[in-house]
């Protein structure tokens, strides 16, 4: 029978072929399934980073198994192990609960953890890099079990050796995290140092970011449960300092951020607003109307309408800016 496939753009999307890994007690069998297949299996976690379409023809593992402990503590850290299948925010919640802090700013972010190595998630001034101590994956390629570290990962922007590699080499079963015994908040981020609960930063505790950052999210982004989305559409382009110039001559209120080595980052939903596409439709989908960075699913869109709606928008932004966006979620084929 075919599996329906969870993702939180709302896409309708099944697989004939799919096996779920409830507990690495499965693995075994699940890897000799794999290697059954004549193609690569495509790894699904909350589906919360892809555009899915209507009949995935390959092979799909679904992964499930939860967990989380605490291994040991460093010098400067305590070393936290969730297990892949963990809903990413609840994994969140448990840790500060047990008073370990480090995870407050990347709260309320959909997805599973063993997605979040995927595209390094990274939200108000922290990043999955900054925090993982290693992950341990299965290699497909040679066959074990490998622990890899968090240098070995290749971590950048939204980006990670696991995304570029597509699927079909490593299947991330834990990630470990690595959380500073010595805490303090990171309030960089503007929306978080204008927060009313963070004003006295002297007396800022983890839970009071952790609470801020959901009131910010929840203001601004849609609910994926109410309004499929996944999350920001787009990556915040880069640009050289001279084609920065040019632009701020024209547009003084575009926002940026230094990069350093004479690059800057500018809001692509500042671009896609002022390409007049907020709140805009394109057939069943749309850019959402706070978050222009956001593509929602206002019902029954397949991957091509989502498609469709990126062309436009990339089309329009380079017409406008001279910038070409580029996409955040993986597109499955
Ligand atoms: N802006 C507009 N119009 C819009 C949207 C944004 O003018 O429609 C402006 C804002 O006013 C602000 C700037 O653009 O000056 C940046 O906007 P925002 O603070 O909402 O953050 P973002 O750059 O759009 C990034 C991440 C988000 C992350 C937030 C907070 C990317 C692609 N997106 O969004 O990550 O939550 O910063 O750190 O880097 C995600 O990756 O799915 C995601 C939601």
């Amino acid at each position: 029978l075919p599996v329906l496939l969870p993702n939180t753009l709302g896409l309708s999307s099944q697989a004939r072929r799919a096996q779920r890994l409830s507990s690495l007690q499965q693995l075994p069998a699940l890897v000799d399934w794999v290697q059954e297949q004549a193609e690569d299996a495509f790894v699904l976690g909350g589906g919360s980073n892809v555009i899915l379409p209507p009949d995935v023809g390959r092979p799909v593992v679904l992964v499930q198994n939860k967990g989380v402990r605490l291994l040991r503590e460093t010098a400067t850290a305590r070393i936290v192990e969730a297990q892949a299948g963990e809903v990413w925010h609840d994994f969140v919640s448990v840790t500060l609960s047990q008073g370990w802090a480090g995870l407050e700013n990347l709260a309320l972010i959909p997805g599973t953890v063993g997605a979040a190595p995927v595209q390094n998630i990274g939200a108000y001034g922290v990043e999955l890099q900054q925090r993982v101590d290693s992950v341990l994956v299965w290699d497909f390629r040679e066959a074990r079990q490998v622990e890899l570290s968090a240098a070995d990962c290749g971590f950048r922007y939204r980006d990670s050796i696991f995304k570029q590699a597509g699927n079909g080499r490593w299947l991330i079963l834990a990630v470990r995290f690595a959380l500073p015994l010595d805490w303090t908040p990171v309030l960089d981020y503007p929306d978080l140092r204008k927060h009313p609960r963070l004003a006295d930063v002297s007396a800022v505790m983890p839970r009071a970011v952790f609470q801020a950052v959901c009131e910010i999210r929840r203001a601004k982004l849609p609910d994926p449960a109410v309004l499929g989305n996944a999350g920001s559409f787009f990556k915040n382009p880069l640009v050289e300092g001279a084609q920065l110039q040019a632009l701020k001559s024209r547009y003084p209120a575009m926002p940026s951020y230094d990069q350093g080595g004479g690059w800057h980052k500018v809001a692509a939903g500042w671009l896609i607003e002022h390409a007049g596409w907020k709140g805009k439709r394109l057939g069943p989908v749309g850019m959402h109307e706070r978050q222009a960075l956001v593509l929602v699913n206002h019902g029954g869109a397949a991957a091509e309408d989502v498609l469709a709606l990126e062309a436009a928008v990339r089309a329009d932004v380079q017409a406008k800016f001279g910038i070409a966006l580029e996409r955040e979620p993986v597109r499955v084929e």
